[in-house]
């Protein structure tokens, strides 16, 4: 039978994006051989990109490429060349996450013993850490109508049933292919939002996910518990400010900021999949970022968009087994450049099957 054809868009952007992006595509090459699938990849401009050849950080051809594609691969955007200018290439990606109705940001992390070592906490704490964050992207206090007078400010916290209810799903069917239980994270002693929160979340575990084990946990014990037992946890679910706070902390648990994937995913639809770490401006153009963090945002697009999973593991497999080789980037103290990084994944990829 003929392979099937998956259009993926790509989204360099700016400072280390396009090297990162470069080195995942290639991965990805590789991958759609091995399986005998057909990858169409088609690059489109975004950020501070967008701005020097266009004049806008999201160009309208670019939005319509992405709602039409399979799946969407982002670098990076931003960095000092666009500082002051009335365009800023951070609007880009703002427009396309709404564009795309991305409502659920997800960041996983895992320490291996390798990775243990390096992380500011002891090894014995973080070594076997296997988390992944679901975040609420479009509701909550970010987004809440602002007030401002001389005198006082207001941001106003909303959630609706709906938004809640849809987060939390994709946060249960998650955990049912995991370890099977999920953490809720709310202030449900305090915000009336929380309280809205924590009774959807029930309600959906109840009636729809009962074989899940669901917990409740408070955001301020949950800052601590993550540092004190981090490998309790398997899906954490959370609304909009929480996650964003939380996955900060959780990112350094272990390794490097260069090393970490994040996938935001909306109702139906292409996925947006990206690494956390931003356009690295002072190590840009010289083939030193790390790319696994995109290599493996590419990754969680074939789970999660493209609906490959084999093909997602088996990545996964090859960065672990090069990470447990020692053949990285100098942010993890190896030797390896971006191309030769990704290389050893390929090759790893290629000694799996
Ligand atoms: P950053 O993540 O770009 O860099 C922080 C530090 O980590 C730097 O020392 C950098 O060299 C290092 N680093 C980052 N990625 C790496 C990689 N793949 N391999 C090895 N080392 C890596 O954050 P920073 O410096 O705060 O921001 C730089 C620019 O990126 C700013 O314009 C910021 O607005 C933008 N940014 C964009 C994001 C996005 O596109 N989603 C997210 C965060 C920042
Ligand atoms: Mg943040």
């Amino acid at each position: 039978t003929a392979p099937k054809t998956y259009n993926i868009v790509l989204l360099p952007g700016d400072g280390v994006g396009p090297e990162v992006t470069a080195a995942a595509k290639a991965v990805l090459g590789v991958i759609a051989d091995f399986y005998g699938h057909r990858f169409e990849f088609s690059e489109h401009l975004i950020g501070g990109a967008g701005i020097d050849a266009t004049g806008d950080p999201l160009p309208p051809e670019t939005t319509a490429a992405c709602l039409a594609a399979d799946g969407v691969l982002l670098g990076a955007v931003g960095g000092p060349k666009w500082d002051g200018q009335k365009r800023r290439p951070e609007e880009g990606l703002l427009g396309i996450r709404k564009a795309m109705g991305l409502f659920a940001n997800l960041r996983p992390l895992q320490v291996s013993p390798v990775l243990a070592h390096r992380s500011p906490l002891k090894k014995e704490i973080v070594e076997g850490v296997d988390l992944i964050v679901f975040r609420e992207l479009t509701g909550g206090v970010y987004f809440g109508e602002k007030t401002r007078t001389d005198s006082m400010a207001s941001d106003l916290c909303i959630y609706s049933v709906e938004e809640i209810e849809r987060v939390t799903r994709a946060a249960f069917k998650t955990a049912l292919q995991r370890r099977g239980k999920v953490t809720s994270v709310d202030k449900a002693n305090v915000m009336e939002t929380s309280r809205l929160w924590r009774e959807v979340v029930t309600r959906i575990h109840a009636e729809e996910f009962p074989q899940v084990q669901l917990e409740h946990a408070l955001v301020d014990s949950m800052a601590m518990h993550l540092i004190r037992k981090p490998r309790e946890y398997d899906v954490i679910l959370t609304e909009n400010m929480f996650g964003d706070i939380l996955s900060d902390e959780i990112s350094v648990l272990g390794g490097s900021i260069g090393l970490l994937p994040s996938a935001s995913l909306g109702e139906a639809g292409p996925g947006l999949f990206e690494p956390i770490h931003g356009s690295a401006p002072d190590i840009a153009g010289q083939d030193l970022a790390n790319p696994v963090g995109t290599i493996l945002s590419a990754a969680m697009m074939l789970r999660h968009s493209l609906e490959l999973e084999d093909e997602a593991t088996s990545i996964e497999a090859a960065v672990a087994a090069v990470l447990a080789a020692g053949a990285t980037t100098a942010d993890l103290g190896g030797e390896l450049g971006t191309r030769a990084a990704a290389e050893a994944i390929i090759d790893a990829i290629k000694a799996i099957h």
